[in-house]
């Protein structure tokens, strides 16, 4: 790392431990059983997510680098802001297009990276701290839906979460967490959001359970870290990847499909779930966006819509808004 790069740890071990606890003990005992998204980020969920960025059938990382390209300098000198925060931002690989023109744009001091995953940022530090020697570096390990405290109290700020994280978030947890953000900057300042946008079901289900089996095995990896993490017993094997659009909600929905009736005892818990044969467990939901629809969430939110990049094929958008 670089002289001016530092890690703050806002979520402790010990603090995720203890959330992890909580979340697994009630989504095991709900109906329909349900997980966290969170918890598929361990350093080996952190690799495969990177993986499913390279394969052809996952249109959004690519499609959102394209139009970043299109649109940093534009961005950057809408904003003009010297400290860039980015929420989740996993090997900040297409944060670098932002970094470049924000930094040819001369305002550019301070880039603050945070994510849950603490070897994602470590990776990520590390590499930027020898391609950005001037720039500070202030990697943040956290949870983006429960405290944004660590937001710089300095300078001028936008917030970038990118790859469309924010449709893993149900609508509620959505509209608190854009209040949040709205509540930690000041007028005038920005976020630059991606949001998949509503496509065809086949291009949708598609980006969401390859023919590779990379997708399957990032799902799979959670059952992994809920057995090295709660003593938990769970048969990966015996689970299968289910990606599921549902229409009504527009939002793709990730299962773990149990193949055959088990009992899986969670040792850390004292707990043991029953699976059904064909029992499935939901572990994530991917909302996509109709542009009237990203408009208006960023309005209840307190932010005004600046500028809007969507690819020709209106398949992913990237939004400057400005806190009002
Ligand atoms: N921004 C990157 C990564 C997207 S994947 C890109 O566009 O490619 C989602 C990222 O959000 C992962 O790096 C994951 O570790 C992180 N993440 C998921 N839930 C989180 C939470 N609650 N708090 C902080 N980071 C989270
Ligand atoms: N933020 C990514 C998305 O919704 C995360 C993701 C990609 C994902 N593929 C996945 C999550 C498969 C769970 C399963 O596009």
């Amino acid at each position: 790392m670089n002289r001016l790069s530092a890690l703050d740890v806002h979520l402790t071990p010990a603090d995720a431990d203890r959330a992890l606890r909580e979340d697994a003990r009630a989504g095991l005992t709900a109906t329909p059983k349900e997980l966290p998204p969170k918890y598929f980020y361990d350093a080996r969920g952190s690799e495969l997510f990177e993986e499913i960025t390279a394969l052809p059938e996952y249109y959004p990382t690519r499609t959102e680098r394209a139009l970043l390209e299109e649109s940093a300098a534009a961005i950057a000198a809408a904003s003009g802001a010297d400290t860039v925060v980015e929420l989740g931002s996993g090997s900040s690989a297409k944060t670098r297009l932002l970094l470049d023109a924000f930094r040819a744009h001369g305002t550019l001091r301070r880039y603050v990276p945070q994510d849950v995953s603490e070897a994602a940022l470590r990776g990520a530090l590390t590499a930027l701290g020898a391609e950005y020697p001037d720039l500070e570096l202030h990697g943040v390990v956290g949870d983006f839906t429960k405290d944004l405290g660590f937001l710089p109290k300095r300078g001028r700020r936008m917030v970038a979460f990118l790859g469309g994280t924010i449709g893993n978030l149900r609508p509620r947890e959505r509209a608190a967490f854009l209040a949040h953000v709205r509540g930690a900057l000041e007028p005038g300042e920005q976020l630059l959001l991606g949001t998949g946008l509503v496509i065809d079901e086949p291009t949708l289900v598609a980006a969401y359970d390859d023919a590779q089996g990379i997708t399957a095995e990032f799902n799979r990896n959670v059952l992994h870290v809920l057995n090295r993490e709660l003593g938990a017993d769970f048969e990966p094997a015996a689970f299968t990847h289910r990606a599921v659009w549902a229409a009504e909600d527009e939002w793709i929905e990730m299962r773990l499909r149990a193949e055959r009736a088990m009992r899986v005892r969670i040792a850390e818990l004292d707990l043991e779930v029953e699976f059904a044969e064909g029992e499935e467990m939901r572990t994530e939901i991917s909302a996509k966006f109709q542009p009237e629809g990203v408009r208006a969430m960023l309005a209840e939110a307190g932010f005004d819509l600046v500028r809007w990049w969507a690819d020709p094929e209106r398949r992913f958008a990237v939004s400057l808004s400005t806190a009002v």
